[in-house]
């Protein structure tokens, strides 16, 4: 089995950006987390950030007929981007979504997700232990199918 693990912009400042919402550890300790988790489950891992969203969707892309399935965090695109929502589906891989802080409790700008649209499931506000339970969520979904 094989992942594609997907973070938008921002994400690469984690530790640094807003720490009181997104917590005091840093994209390596996030990358960690998620090869961690991937090993131990016996899953390959691509690990992606980008600031640029063109350059998710080219990831995305890249993904098919490579990835069976795609854990994503779209940062502030969650809200804006129709073209990653338009990669997720033109690619009809099943894609988690994760979001490290409760999205639902924040501003009214942050409550429509494009992303989600094309996801099979949402874990938020679970700070950067959304992505293990992704990873083993999406595992799971796999095997069922
Ligand atoms: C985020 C929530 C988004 O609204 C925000 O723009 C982010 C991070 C999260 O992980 O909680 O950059 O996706």
């Amino acid at each position: 089995m094989k992942f594609l693990v997907v973070n938008g912009p921002n994400l690469n400042m984690l530790g640094i950006r807003e720490p009181n919402i997104y917590g005091r550890q840093d994209y390596a300790a996030l990358e960690k987390l998620v090869r961690d988790t991937c090993a131990a489950e016996n899953i390959e891992v691509n690990l992606f950030q980008s600031n640029h969203e063109g350059a998710i969707v080219d990831r995305i892309q890249a993904a098919y007929g490579d990835a069976d399935g795609i854990v994503i965090n779209p940062a502030a695109y969650t809200h804006t981007s129709v073209a990653i929502l338009d990669a997720l589906k033109a690619v009809g891989l099943p894609a988690v979504e994760v979001h490290i802080s409760d999205v639902s409790q924040r501003e009214d700008f942050r409550q429509i997700s494009y992303a989600g649209k094309a996801c099979v499931k949402t874990i938020m506000g679970q700070g950067l232990d959304g992505y293990r339970q992704a990873i083993l969520w999406l595992k799971e979904y796999l095997e069922k199918r």
